[in-house]
């Protein structure tokens, strides 16, 4: 028998997308100012605003500029600054004590906006690749990347910056074990109320490249980093992760790099409802912002299109060098 055919198409699709209003009215995700954690890069010096070659449109702020960037964010509607040192190599040691100093550059940031913009959320960043003699994350012991001893020295580095104001500390180190190392320690040390955003699935990726750059550890890394971030072929293993750092006392969970790993994502977020965030990182900004600069994509609407689709992957938010620029389109 023949199916009936009416003499029309059974569901117009094309109905719902006729004009802006309704499309506005059945749209499905929203992209906020809201919803962006912007990375940004510190220095040392005064009035220091340095371009990265491989981040065009991304500059190293000494912290005076850091406070002039997240008082903009802030007024932009901006929540979070996540902040990232560029260490002097001079200060890049085997036993990396730079990162537990009190008064080092992130520490001395973060203290610096919360004095000026306290509403504004500082994130700083746990692992030792900044202040590394070798660039690992962990102490590198016969050539072996060492895991428990880097957690004890971890744990140093997260209680400094919990003591220097940081809201949200984010271990992307990727050893096993400091997050229940860090939750216990912050919570012996009266510091109860601070997050863990734990970098959960992060690969061992060739997108991390201008990051390398922009924090002066390109050239200090030896061999790379595949004994402790993830195999970009797993997708299982990126929900054991997430169990197991929730489980540890993680508040937030991280996919990391963000446009090729949105199916993981995806599967975060159906899992387990937790807070999910993708870390849109260097490399990616850097083919979207290069591409733009040589006119061989319309920048502004490529990079509005990465970060919407983002929300449509189930996170709750991106960490992105995009921030103020997308938050100034946003708020037009
Ligand atoms: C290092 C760290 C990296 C990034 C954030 N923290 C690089 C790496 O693991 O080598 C990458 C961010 C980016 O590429 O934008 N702990």
């Amino acid at each position: 028998m023949q199916p009936v055919q009416a003499p029309f198409p059974a569901t117009r699709f094309r109905r719902a997308r006729k004009s802006q209003a309704m499309r506005d009215l059945v749209r499905e995700n929203t992209l906020t100012p809201a919803d962006f954690i912007w990375p940004v890069f510190v220095r040392d010096g005064e009035g220091v605003s340095e371009p990265i070659p491989s981040m065009p449109g991304v500059n190293r702020l000494s912290v005076d500029n850091i406070v002039k960037a997240a008082k903009e964010a802030h007024s932009l509607g901006i929540p979070a600054i996540c902040l990232f040192p560029y260490t002097d190599p001079a200060k890049k040691t085997k036993d990396c004590a730079e990162a537990w100093n009190p008064d080092n550059l992130s520490n001395t940031a973060t203290r610096a906006i919360k004095d000026a913009v306290p509403e504004m959320l500082v994130m700083t960043d746990v692992a030792l690749d900044p202040y590394n003699i070798d660039g690992h994350d962990g102490f590198v012991e016969d050539g072996v990347i060492v895991n428990d001893r880097t957690v004890e020295a971890l744990v140093k580095q997260a209680l400094s910056q919990a003591d220097a104001g940081a809201d949200i500390i984010g271990p992307s180190d990727m050893m096993d074990g400091r997050i229940g190392a860090m939750r216990s320690a912050l919570e012996a040390e009266g510091h109860q109320n601070v997050l863990l955003l734990s970098y959960s699935a992060k690969y061992a990726s060739s997108f991390y490249g201008p990051f390398r750059d922009a924090v002066g550890a390109s050239g200090a890394l030896k061999g790379d980093k595949k004994t402790y971030q993830m195999d970009p072929a797993n997708s299982d293993e990126a929900l054991r992760l997430i169990a197991r750092d929730l489980a540890e006392g993680a508040d937030m969970v991280m996919v990391k790099p963000g446009m090729p790993y949105l199916d993981i994502c995806r599967r975060v977020k159906d899992t387990f409802g937790a807070p999910t965030y993708a870390y849109q990182v260097s490399g990616e900004y850097a083919m979207i912002a290069g591409a733009g600069q040589n006119g061989w994509v319309d920048g502004e609407k490529v990079m509005m299109e990465s970060l919407m689709c983002f929300k449509r992957a189930g996170c709750d938010g991106i960490l992105t060098y995009f921030a103020p620029e997308a938050s100034r389109l946003l708020n037009n």
